[in-house]
């Protein structure tokens, strides 16, 4: 396989990583992008940080021997929590991503900015270093979701318990007067309708799906896919498999097939 004709790799925790695949597609229609849901790990928000990392590596680790000419960290809390750990391993574009406080500042009207996280990347040194230098003046309130991600892996979009859970956790920036929401974590781009009619439609929803996107055409350079041709994706999971088979054909917007990550490896 030539370098350019290797797939692009991306893990998350489970599915919510699928937001930022679908942001991938778009920006790069010719290359072939291997997805590894770590969902017989999730979620990652409540663990510790070295869980996270173990985990992480362990996700990058076999899309660098499945050959991945760069690795997408499409999950908030691991890349918080170990994109450093991940860059000194592997001589590869790793591109991470961050909640998008930045862009959401540059929304705001009432100068008031929610983010809703998980409990882990609310709690990390890069969140508060990206409150202090890119709020521009906006008031950041940091929210933790604990048991959205949950919610989303069950396949919960819009049941009574996940807008409960979703009112919850949103009502008080509300009330604090946020008008621009940012989504800090991959699995909650697909609660979005939900958090809309909870929110109101003057209230920006600021995800960073897209931003990743353009950093990986960006990263990948040289390595770019020449084309013109039509890219693949392929699933693996390291949970059960007929759930993953719902769950991600449901979210990708057609049947895909996805392999045990272990069978995937040998
Ligand atoms: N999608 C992950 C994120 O962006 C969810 C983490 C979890 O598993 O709790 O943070």
């Amino acid at each position: 396989m030539t370098p350019a004709r290797a797939p692009i790799g991306v893990f998350d925790s489970g599915v919510g990583g699928l937001s930022v695949l679908r942001a991938l597609r778009q920006a790069l229609p010719g290359e072939d992008l291997l997805y590894a849901a770590d969902s017989g790990h999730a979620p990652y928000g409540d663990r510790d940080a070295g869980f996270v990392t173990a985990r992480a590596l362990a996700m990058a680790d076999f899309l660098h021997a499945a050959g991945a000419k760069a690795i997408v960290v499409a999950c908030n809390t691991a890349s918080v929590v170990a994109a450093a750990a991940l860059r000194e391993r592997y001589g590869l574009p790793i591109v991470a991503m961050e909640p998008a406080i930045k862009p959401a500042a540059g929304l705001t009207r009432s100068g008031v900015v929610g983010v809703l996280a998980t409990a882990g990347t609310v709690a990390s040194a890069n969140v508060e270093r990206l409150r202090r230098e890119h709020a521009g003046g906006a008031r950041v309130l940091l929210q933790a979701c604990p048991g959205l991600v949950e919610c989303v892996e069950r396949g919960e979009l819009d049941t009574e318990r996940t807008r409960a859970l979703l009112r919850r956790h949103v009502e008080p920036l509300l009330r604090a007067g946020a008008d621009a929401l940012v989504l800090g974590c991959t699995h909650y781009a697909f609660l979005a309708p939900t958090l809309r009619e909870i929110a109101g439609t003057d209230v920006r929803l600021v995800d960073a799906a897209e931003a990743v996107a353009r950093e990986t055409v960006r990263r990948l350079g040289a390595l770019r896919e020449p084309g013109p041709r039509t890219g693949g994706e392929r699933f693996v999971t390291t949970g059960a498999l007929a759930p993953a088979r719902e769950r991600l054909s449901a979210l990708w917007g057609r049947s895909v097939d996805v392999q045990a990550l272990e069978a995937a490896t040998s």
